[in-house]
């Protein structure tokens, strides 16, 4: 598993080709996961890194295709591109306003997005957390936080919160998703300062664990019954996990996430639903 667009010239002749396309692409985890995936299911398919330049996403892909590639994981910071470029988007891929999966299929360029589901698997079967009739809040507005609000609605939660420092872009998250909820009243936005009371799960999707910042967050949005999701992840609980952790949460990052994002890529592409304990395990040790 290498990069380079030579690589996945020569192995796309020869088998059933997948690239997760970014810029830097190097360190993704994605190539091993689903080389695992592969194995373990006996699919007959190969899956590389292929950088492309900031400026040729929609050549580097292109290119992929005229060389006979099946399909595409899309990371950063192509994601918006991988939407644009698409011929038809599945439900989520629009709801989510990006792509992180393409399927190349006769000239179609189908973009899916198969994050919030991930998110959604890793909560609700690895965690073993219900989400129906719970009060979620949601501290984010920008892409991954709008990546996962269709999934969540879905598990019909009795209250979804987004928080934003930036209040306007969780009132328009608001706006744009009103529309799948299925009563008045489940979905709302406010302030870091508005959140006061206790939830049953807190979602980080904000970017300020990359910095090792915490949101503005009210210890009581934690209780001891919370449990406390970064969509980060790392060799350490990330800031917020240790904040949460003190008000008693149960805390949980985003490794699983990643894993499960990637097992509906795999079925959205080969039909087959892979087991993913093992390979989260094996990325836990690495980390
Ligand atoms: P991503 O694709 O990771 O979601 P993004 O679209 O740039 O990245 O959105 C980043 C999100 O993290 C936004 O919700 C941002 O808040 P603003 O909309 O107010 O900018 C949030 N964010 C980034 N750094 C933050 C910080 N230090 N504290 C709180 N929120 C932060």
């Amino acid at each position: 598993m290498t990069n380079g667009a030579g690589v996945a010239a020569d192995f796309a002749a020869h088998f059933a080709a997948y690239v997760v396309i970014g810029n830097p692409i190097a360190h993704s985890k994605s190539p091993a996961i689903h080389a695992r995936f592969a194995a373990d299911t006996a699919q007959d398919m190969r899956y590389a890194h292929l950088l492309a330049p900031l400026d040729g996403f929609a050549a580097t892909v292109q290119k992929f295709i005229a060389q006979g590639g099946r399909g595409a994981n899309v990371t950063v910071p192509f994601k918006l591109e991988a939407y644009a470029l698409a011929n038809q988007l599945t439900t989520r891929a629009q709801a989510a306003g990006a792509v992180n999966t393409l399927i190349f299929d006769d000239g179609l360029i189908l973009g899916d997005n198969t994050d919030g589901v991930g998110l959604v698997s890793d909560i609700v079967r690895n965690a073993g957390f219900d989400l129906a009739g719970k009060k979620i809040l949601l501290l984010g507005a920008g892409g991954a936080a709008r990546g996962v609000i269709l999934p969540l609605l879905e598990q019909q939660p009795a209250q979804l919160t987004i928080a934003n420092r930036t209040v306007a872009k969780a009132e328009e998250l608001v706006q744009q998703f009103q529309q799948y909820c299925a009563q008045p009243g489940i979905l709302s936005a406010c302030s870091f300062a508005d959140a006061t009371q206790p939830f049953d799960l807190v979602i980080n999707a904000t970017s300020a664990s990359l910095q090792a910042q915490l949101p503005p967050l009210a210890a009581g949005v934690f209780s001891p019954a919370t449990l406390a999701y970064d969509m980060m992840y790392g060799s350490q609980p990330t800031v917020f996990m240790q904040f949460a952790a003190a008000q008693g949460a149960h805390v949980r990052d985003g490794l699983g996430m990643l894993v499960e994002q990637a097992a509906e890529a795999f079925f959205v592409w080969r039909g087959v639903r892979p087991h993913t304990d093992a390979v989260f395990a094996a990325l836990r040790a690495q980390l």
